[in-house]
């Protein structure tokens, strides 16, 4: 697999798309990446359809030319797993020249929705960009301070692996994960929203959740470690106050 984690320090969310047609042999690569995606979870399983924005009620939302649709098994941990395997494609599509950008309103037409025996989870936009594709810094993301997200010693290696966590995107971009452990092992927290932010936010934290959870992992490999994720004791012992326990990553 190519390495993907420069990516994570120069993607932004694409709005704005040339809606001109485009070959349809230019979607080749797409499709082949779509094949190769790895799963956090490969029990559940996923479909994943290419549709064009004649299929999708945008609800306000700018139109893209192209949409990923996916879908899903409905199991635990579902959202999670197509959030970690459509965050590949963001980053994907950032290294070759495309925009893209997650899209929790939007919906596909039904007969989008009855195309698939699986449950329709959430769109990914993608096109040709009209505006610069890549950020120039770090600096341009909106994001929480580290230490709002971790208290792990932020050194070395371990302070780039989740230097690459704080920058993953999420709806709203609410941010709502938490990060304890050492060198060893990360441990990853999701908030707990309020009953009324949760009517909005809850829908959407396991696939942020996803997101980020795919961002530790590329850049643990980026750092030629082998990392696994896995589910951990201490780690759902010790949760922050406001945070539930999802997984952990064992580093080496
Ligand atoms: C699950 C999810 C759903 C999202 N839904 C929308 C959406 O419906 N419309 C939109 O404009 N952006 C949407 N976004 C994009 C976020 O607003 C964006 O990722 C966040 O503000 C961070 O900005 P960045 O991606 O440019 O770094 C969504 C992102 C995620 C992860």
């Amino acid at each position: 697999m190519v390495d993907l984690y420069p990516q994570i320090f120069k993607r932004k969310s694409i709005r704005n798309y040339d809606l001109t047609p485009l070959e349809d042999s230019v979607l080749g690569p797409v499709v082949e990446s779509i094949n190769k995606l790895e799963p956090l979870y490969d029990d559940i399983k996923v479909d994943l359809k290419i549709i064009t924005s004649d299929n999708v009620n945008p609800r306000m939302m700018k139109k893209a030319p192209y949409y990923i649709a996916g879908f899903s098994e409905d199991k635990e941990g579902y959202k999670t797993n197509l959030g970690y395997m459509l965050q590949q494609m963001d980053l994907f599509f950032s290294a070759n020249g495309w925009g893209s950008c997650w899209q929790g309103i939007p919906k596909p037409k039904k007969n989008i929705l009855e195309s698939s025996d699986l449950k329709f989870v959430i769109l990914m936009a993608f096109g040709k960009a009209n505006v610069p594709l890549h950020r120039t810094s770090t600096m341009e993301f909106k994001r929480k301070p580290l230490n709002k997200v971790s208290n792990i010693k932020n050194e070395g290696y371990l302070g780039a692996i989740l230097e690459a966590a704080r920058l993953a995107p999420s709806a709203t971009n609410s941010q709502p994960w938490f990060f304890k452990g050492d060198n060893h092992v990360i441990h990853v927290y999701s908030f707990k929203p309020s009953i009324l932010r949760a009517i909005i936010l809850k829908k959407y934290i396991p696939i942020d959740i996803g997101i980020v959870l795919y961002h530790l992992k590329s850049a643990a490999e980026h750092f030629g470690k082998n990392p696994e994720i896995i589910f951990d004791e201490t780690g759902n012992e010790n949760s922050p106050h406001g945070y539930e326990y999802v997984t952990s990553m064992i580093i080496d």
